[in-house]
């Protein structure tokens, strides 16, 4: 055996390969971070624009985002716009959605939609005020991930306008049709979801849409089912963005009195 071969070279030359791969990948992720999030706030954009119905082009997103969607960040423990958060001042103009989920919480009594027992304290909804829409950030479990998305409203009367999920690990076929045009349209046509109580009355189901504020759910995946009408019933109440829903301000600008 040459002295090239030896065990003491094949040990260097694999353990020289190692830190040279390893050094390639991490600069690789550190120098593509910035496009990465980038594309993650895009793509958050994509997914307003298309629960509101609002057609653009790809290269158009951040200018129609821009001009037909206005930002309000919420503290959620009293339904009123704010400015920034006081832990970590985050302002509506970021798309940080899990940042504001770092923020301080508020435990909660009960987790229906599986969020891991406390709720942030600040929430950024979207408005579309040529149709009078509230787009509202909702996620929860299903079977196998957490499902993250954005359900839209008509602010007249809370019906229905929209749903999308931007991110989910539920099984395609199965769990992953909640992307589907079949389930998602169903949130196009207006359905009531607050009842005069101000009780959530949509329910997602797997018995068939028989009511009038039924959602019919999805074949072969009762789980992910079950979370999606968990999740909608925990974000549409008193512990998500029930408070906001109730006040006469939604549409109205924080003012920095209002501020934390
Ligand atoms: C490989 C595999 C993937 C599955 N993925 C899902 C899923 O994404 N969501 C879900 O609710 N159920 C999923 N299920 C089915 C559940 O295990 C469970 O049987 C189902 O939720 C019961 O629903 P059903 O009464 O509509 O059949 C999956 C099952 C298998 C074997």
């Amino acid at each position: 055996m040459s002295n090239r071969d030896s065990v003491k070279n094949t040990f260097l030359v694999t353990g020289l390969l190692c830190i040279v791969c390893s050094v390639l990948v991490s600069g690789a992720a550190v120098g593509l971070k910035e496009k990465q999030d980038t594309n993650k706030e895009l793509d958050l954009k994509k997914n307003i624009l298309n629960v509101c119905g609002i057609p653009y082009e790809a290269e158009q997103v951040e200018q129609v985002f821009t001009d037909r969607i206005s930002v309000r960040l919420i503290n959620l423990n009293d339904g009123i716009a704010v400015t920034s958060t006081p832990e970590s001042d985050q302002t509506s103009s970021g798309f940080a959605l899990n940042k504001l989920t770092a923020n301080e919480k508020t435990e909660l009594f009960s987790d229906p939609a599986g969020i891991g027992g406390a709720r942030e304290n600040y929430a950024v909804v979207y408005l579309y005020p040529e149709k009078n829409q509230i787009i509202l950030p909702i996620r929860g479990k299903g079977l196998w991930s957490t499902l993250w998305g954005f359900i839209s409203l008509s602010d007249d009367d809370f019906t229905t306008r929209g749903i999308t999920f931007f991110q989910h690990g539920e099984t395609p076929g199965l769990g992953g049709e909640v992307d589907s045009a079949f389930f998602k349209d169903q949130f196009v046509a207006p359905k009531q979801t607050i009842g005069d109580d101000g009780q959530v009355i949509l329910n997602v189901t797997k018995s068939g849409a028989a009511g009038p504020n039924d959602i019919d759910g999805l074949a072969g995946a009762t789980i992910t089912t079950q979370g999606v009408d968990k999740l909608i019933k925990f974000w549409l109440g008193e512990n998500g963005f029930g408070n906001y829903l109730q006040s006469e301000d939604r549409f109205a600008e924080a003012s920095p009195s209002a501020s934390n």
